[in-house]
């Protein structure tokens, strides 16, 4: 996604001032929004209950600007990741737009076919950033066609288990290690389509791992690749964390939890976005 492309549905106005450090307001979809002397775009709209999409961001976690669902139009001129780019007083910030969408749409199906996701089996559906940021950006297929890559499921570690289909490289868990657990169990590595997630332990595993259950970087996935054994079914299908509203709707975050609390596992079932999909998006453009 380009940063110089204009943002369709910003209105086109002067820069507005840079002075961030004394805080001030700015306004998102028309909303005004206030920031404090340092916060960026998504952390003071989510603090002020203005969801923006996000899979990578954390509000205990340092930036990242991985993922890109965050993206936003600033003052009509630019696109810029909203959890990476400071809040400025005055600027007009677009969220939810068609081309915004759409370009949201896009990242989300390109994430749904490099990996195997298969909601109506994942013990995380109806708790996951990913299945529900695909139902808030209306997606509705898988658009492009299926990798179906060979991962490993490691089931190594007595109270956890790592399905590294799920994963989509968002890198919570690598910061949460590194920044809140002092760890460093996770790492990337690779290139292109073979970028994948390294257990940091002797045999590559999660079981020789220094990774505990109630480490932060346990319970920060966002999707179902990180676990806890033996913990279905524990809230039921239907009163899960997204099922009651969207994201948008209810003004809250998606943002992972952090470590896996007694009641947050999700059991298997709910409805389906990835894996068995529905009608094909082909003639969407974003
Ligand atoms: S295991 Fe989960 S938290 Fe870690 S990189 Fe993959 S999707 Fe992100
Ligand atoms: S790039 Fe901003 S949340 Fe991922």
């Amino acid at each position: 996604m380009s940063n110089a492309a204009p943002a369709p549905g910003a209105a086109a106005v002067a820069a507005p001032a840079t002075d961030a450090a004394a805080g001030g307001t700015f306004t998102l979809d028309g909303a005004e929004v206030p920031f404090a002397p340092g916060e960026t775009i998504l952390q003071a709209a989510h603090r002020a209950g203005h969801p923006i999409p996000h899979l990578c961001w954390h509000e205990r976690l340092g930036q990242s600007g991985a993922c890109r669902l965050c993206v936003v139009g600033v003052d009509g001129e630019r696109f810029a990741a909203a959890c990476t780019t400071p809040a400025a007083p005055g600027a007009v910030v677009v969220n939810r737009s068609p081309e915004l969408d759409a370009r949201r749409r896009l990242l989300l199906q390109m994430l749904f076919v490099e990996g195997n996701h298969f909601c109506p089996s994942c013990e995380k559906s109806g708790d996951c950033l990913l299945q529900q940021s695909a139902y808030e950006m209306g997606m509705l297929g898988p658009r492009f066609e299926e990798f179906y890559p060979q991962r490993p499921v490691d089931a190594s570690h007595p109270q956890l288990w790592l399905d590294t289909n799920r994963c989509i490289l968002c890198k919570l868990c690598v910061r949460a290690s590194r920044e809140i657990d002092g760890k460093d169990v996770f790492a990337i590595g690779g290139h292109g389509i073979a970028t994948r997630l390294l257990v940091n332990s002797p045999d590559g595993r999660l079981g020789t791992s220094r990774l505990e259950a109630d480490d932060f970087a346990a319970g920060v996935c966002p999707v179902g690749a990180i676990l806890p054994k033996r913990r279905g079914f524990v809230v039921p299908i239907g009163a899960r964390r997204f099922d009651p509203a969207p994201l948008a709707a209810r003004g809250g975050t998606g943002g992972a939890k952090g470590p896996v609390a007694a009641g947050d596992a999700a059991g298997a079932g709910g409805t389906a976005v990835g894996g068995s999909a529905e009608g094909a998006e082909s003639s969407e453009s974003a």
